[in-house]
Order: structure tokens, then sequence, then C-alpha cells
């Protein structure tokens, strides 16, 4: 049996400056760093990202950026491009819901992103995840497996082993309302495993991360992982929080 590191992470979205954003992980890392066994990682906005980077220098504790540009460098105003990123950052995330419904990304700008942050060795965290209209008309599973396969188009096994994928239905985002552990599980394992495995086969399917994401807090979050499919959690809201993001670690860290 493949075992999966657990791997939680902070998205912590267009929130605190680099001043609040160094004196949150200052007082996280005593409370987290006890639990190496969980991938603990903060996703704060890119102008904190040296800082957060300096204050946590040495520190088991991962740092991501929220989003990036697929090309090297060029002509795209306000953007940040990978190679930006490598050295501040070792995850990013990828089409966040919010991305894709405010800044219209597509599933090929995703796929793109994809590349470039493999490409520099980054660790992409890709989101995916159906809206309420979706769910409501019984069309979840085939409209996820859709963007999982999407994103994944032209990437080898290898490649496709170190992606960590993010389900996160959009009508429990920011919204108080989570999936029950049940069908996060069911959606995780039968449907985002499903396509890896569709894909490239069991054991890349095995071995890939799959995180839940959308209302996980210091309450629910036993029981997602306790889920055999969810290996861990994307976290907006409770990742603000101190206190209740590094419960989250315990929590984890003591169900593993
Ligand atoms: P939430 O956000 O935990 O506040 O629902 C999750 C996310 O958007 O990644």
């Amino acid at each position: 049996m493949v075992t999966r590191k657990p791997i939680l992470a902070g998205n912590w979205k267009m929130n605190k400056t680099p001043a609040e954003a160094v004196e949150f992980v200052r007082a996280l890392r005593p409370k987290v760093t006890p639990y190496p066994q969980v991938e603990t990682v903060v996703c704060p906005p890119f102008v904190a990202l040296p800082a957060v980077a300096d204050a946590l220098r040495g520190v088991k504790i991962g740092v991501g950026a929220q989003n990036m540009h697929w090309a090297e460098n060029g002509a795209y105003t306000g953007e940040v491009s990978a190679a930006m990123l490598a050295g501040l950052a070792g995850y990013v995330i990828i089409g966040h819901s919010e991305r894709r419904q405010f800044f219209a990304e597509t599933d090929e700008g995703v796929n793109k992103k994809l590349k470039a942050v493999l490409a520099h060795g980054l660790v992409p965290i890709v989101c995916v995840g159906e809206d309420l209209a979706q769910n409501e008309a019984g069309v979840t599973d085939s409209f996820v497996s859709g963007q999982v396969r999407a994103a994944l188009a032209g990437l080898s096994a290898s490649q496709a082993t170190g992606v960590v994928i993010a389900y996160e239905p959009i009508w429990a985002i920011g919204t108080g309302k989570t999936a029950t552990s049940e069908v996060a599980n069911r959606v995780c394992g039968l449907v985002v495993r499903g396509a890896v495995a569709g894909l490239y086969g069991e054991q890349v399917a095995q071995t890939i991360r799959i995180q839940y994401g959308g209302s996980a807090n210091e309450k629910n979050i036993g029981e997602l992982m306790a889920m055999p499919d969810i290996d861990g959690a994307l976290i907006g809201g409770a990742s603000l929080k101190v206190d209740a993001f590094a419960e989250m670690v315990r929590i984890t860290a003591e169900q593993r």
C-alpha cells in the first residue's frame, strides 16, 4: 500500500500585508514544527513571499504562491513567472476557482501553467471543482474529471506523480457549507483519482495527493482526513487564524 504524506496548505487569498504575514508565520512556527509528518504550507500574496520565505528559512513549513503566468518573462503587465517564484516559493496554486471565475482562467491556461511550474521544480496545487448549478444538475463527476484530464494533458507519468490536486466544490468555498466527508471522499477518490488512473494507471493514481477544499476548519478536518482518498486540505478562511490552522495540522498529525 502506498502511503501519501498529508499536505495542508493555507490559501490566504488577498489577505495580510508582508508585516502581518511575517508575524503570522513566526507565531505558527512553534505550533506546527512538532508535526513533521504533515506537510504544512502557507500561500501568502506575492508581495509577502520574500519576507515569509526569509522568516521560514531552515524551517519545515512550505511557502507557496497563489498564481503565476506560464511565460518565462515578457509583455504581461502585472504578472509573475515561475522563474521569478523559484527560490521564494516551493509550491504554486494553479487554477483556483476564483481565478477561473474572476480572471477568466481556462483549462488550457491551467495546463500551460502546470507545465511551467513543473519545469521550475515547484510543486503545483491544481484546483478543480464544480459550481452549485453543476452540482444540482448532477454533472459533477463528468465536469471534474474533464478538468483533471485537461489540466494534466501532455504530462508524463513521472511529472503527474508530483502534482497535488485540490478538489474544491465552488459551492463550499467560503460559504461555511462543507461537502460531507463521504461526498468529498467519493469525488477525490472515484472521480479525481479515477481520472488520474485512466490517464496513467493505478500506480500513479495511488501516489498522487488529493486535497479537499471548501470551508475546511478545525472542527471538520478530523473527519475529512479520516477518509481514505483525502490526503490533505486547501484551506482559506481557517488558515488566516494561527490557532485554527495549527490545530488542523495537529489533528491531521495525530491521525497518521
Ligand atoms: P475556504 O477557501 O476554506 O475559505 O472555503 C478554500 C479555498 O478557496 O481554497
